[in-house]
């Protein structure tokens, strides 16, 4: 085993903004039922496996694989996202609670199905507490490397079924409400000409670029990968901004698919769009950000609420329920809460954030 982590030495080398503000528990929100540090000295291993709330059922939540400036903004990355996992999967009404699995990218060589199945042995020692599947920086081979170590994984094709990437189906759950928030708060019928600003041509941006075009919206698009936005330029007619132009990109949505805390201090006065709602975790850097934005009319609609169609299909997946039609479906039913967190956000006064989040603590019991 790896030596533990060195805090003291985290500690100081981290910014603040890195450092979880207490190990049980994040701000104003239940404290995470288990926190595994998993490391392995042979592969490389150190896996942080995040359980933030069982009362639905077992904990359900991708794998990031990532690097990070220091082991710290790792546990505080896992943490932020076990929790907002708890809240996507209680709104999306599945029998799952909340988690998430974070893995440190090596420094220096390393062999990437070795750590894989390390992982997925360290999965294996959580008997059921916690499933994983892809999230940022894994593949579904990687999910297929973990699947030879344990049985609590998902997001892995399957012949004649639905299954695998679960990318396409989270963007069709943010076009959806995309489509309703255009509906409600712009008062336009349909996405012919609404301009969208799309931070992020990845995995799930560039299909949610693909559906936006069908349906006749105009896109702005920036990522750091050029090849990406001189396809889109070509398939899709798209304007391409630089990555520091896009969040104030003159546009009615802005769909953010790239990175989190995008929206914040200094985003947000620059923000020219009235709808915010894309695909990437954690948007809003602080609770009161959601309140700066509410206050200049522009609606936020909360990345756990958009964004649940991939965990929506690996839940499925994993319950080996249904088949494709009937997960399209279920994630199509995304459109439908973001209508009734509107119709709450009128009747109750509140930020659509801070509505969402009362409403879906309210259902962090048994499913
Ligand atoms: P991805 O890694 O495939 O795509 C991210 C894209 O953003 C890449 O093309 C990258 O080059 C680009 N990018 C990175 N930094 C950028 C910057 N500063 N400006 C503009 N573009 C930048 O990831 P994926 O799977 O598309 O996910 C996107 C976001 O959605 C992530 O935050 C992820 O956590 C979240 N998400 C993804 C789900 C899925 O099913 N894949 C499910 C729920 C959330």
């Amino acid at each position: 085993m790896n030596a533990p982590l060195d805090l003291a030495r985290a500690l100081q080398a981290a910014p603040a903004s890195s450092i979880p503000s207490s190990l049980f528990g994040l701000p104003n929100q239940a404290p995470h039922e288990r926190v595994l540090l998993a490391a392995d000295e042979q592969t490389g291993l150190k896996a942080i496996l995040a359980v933030h709330n069982t009362a639905r059922g077992p904990a359900f939540g991708g794998c990031r694989f990532w690097s990070y400036d220091n082991e710290l903004s790792a546990l505080n990355d896992a943490l932020r996202l076990a929790q907002g996992m708890s809240l996507k999967n209680a709104l999306a009404n599945l029998p799952f609670g909340g988690g998430k699995a974070v893995l440190i990218k090596p420094a220096g060589d390393f062999d990437r199905a070795a750590l894989f199945a390390a992982f997925g042995r360290a999965v294996a020692s959580l008997d059921g507490a916690y499933i994983t599947a892809e999230d940022v920086g894994t593949t579904t081979a990687d999910m297929r490397v973990v699947q030879q170590q344990t049985a609590f994984v998902s997001g892995i094709p399957r012949e004649g079924a639905f299954g695998g990437d679960p990318s396409p189906k989270t963007a069709w759950g943010v076009f959806v409400s995309i489509e309703a928030g255009v509906r409600l708060h712009l008062k336009r019928e349909s996405l012919d000409g609404v301009r969208v600003a799309l931070q992020g041509l990845g995995s799930v941006g560039w299909h949610l670029a693909e559906f936006l075009h069908k349906a006749g919206a105009k896109l702005v698009v920036a990522d750091v990968d050029a090849a990406k936005v001189a396809r889109a330029q070509g398939m899709f007619g798209a304007q391409a901004v630089g990555i520091h132009e896009i969040l104030a990109a003159d546009v009615d949505v802005l769909a953010p698919c790239a990175l989190g805390a995008v929206l914040n201090a200094q985003s947000i006065p620059q923000l020219r769009a009235q709808l915010v709602a894309g695909a990437a975790n954690n948007q809003l850097a602080t609770v009161e950000d959601g309140d700066t934005l509410h206050q200049r009319g522009i609606i936020y609609l909360p990345d756990y609420l958009v964004n649940a169609g991939g965990i929506i299909s690996v839940a499925r997946e994993f319950r080996n329920e249904g088949e494709e039609s009937a997960v399209m479906a279920e994630v199509t039913l995304i459109r439908d809460r973001v209508a009734e967190l509107l119709d709450r956000v009128r009747v109750n006064g509140n930020t659509p954030a801070r509505e969402a989040d009362a409403w879906a603590r309210s259902k962090l019991v048994k499913a």
